[in-house]
């Protein structure tokens, strides 16, 4: 699959990147979600907060720095090795759904090693991606039955 992260729009989304970075959203929650203060458990869209389920999020965070930060930024921000996954503009709402998302990651990541992780480790850290771009709920762990319903469009 060709990259899709170079003719991704600055769409609505960006707009809301822009009020989540007003807010100091942008950084990664270093807090478990419970302890996240109501007045910043909004989306900036005003919808409801939602975090995936803790655990996977956490261990998706350990793989996320140990195997895609030296490329993606340790904040999922980006560098001149590879595109931004957290925050906007990303590229994710290209693949459409989470199980999308699944294919061309484990088909092609890590770019300098792709299909080196075992299956339960690239849910977790898509988990964690997905997450942190609170695209997924808080009571869902992400794998191969819950993907499918995953919409990563607006
Ligand atoms: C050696 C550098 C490197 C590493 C390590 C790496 N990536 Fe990437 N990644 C890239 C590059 C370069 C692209 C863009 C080119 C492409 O799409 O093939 C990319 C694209 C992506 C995309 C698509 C973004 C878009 O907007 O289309 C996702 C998702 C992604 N990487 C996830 C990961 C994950 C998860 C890991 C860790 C398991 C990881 N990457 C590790 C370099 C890297």
């Amino acid at each position: 699959m060709t990259a899709l992260w170079r003719r991704t729009p600055l769409g609505l989304a960006g707009l809301a990147a822009g009020a989540a970075l007003a807010l100091g959203l942008t950084s990664l929650p270093v807090v478990p979600a419970a302890a996240v203060p109501t007045g910043l458990g909004s989306t900036p869209a005003g919808g409801p907060a939602r975090v995936a389920t803790a655990e996977q999020v956490a261990r998706g965070r350990a793989i996320f720095e140990a195997r895609c930060a030296k490329c993606h930024g340790p904040e999922g921000q980006g560098t001149t090795e590879g595109p931004r996954l957290i925050g906007q503009p990303n590229g994710l709402s290209g693949y459409r759904t989470a199980k999308g998302l699944f294919d061309f990651v484990t088909s092609d990541m890590p770019a300098d090693a792709p299909g080196s992780l075992r299956p339960e480790e690239y849910w977790d850290v898509l988990a964690f991606i997905l997450d942190a771009n609170r695209l997924i709920g808080p009571d869902v762990t992400l794998g191969p039955d819950t993907a499918e319903g995953i919409r990563l469009e607006p």
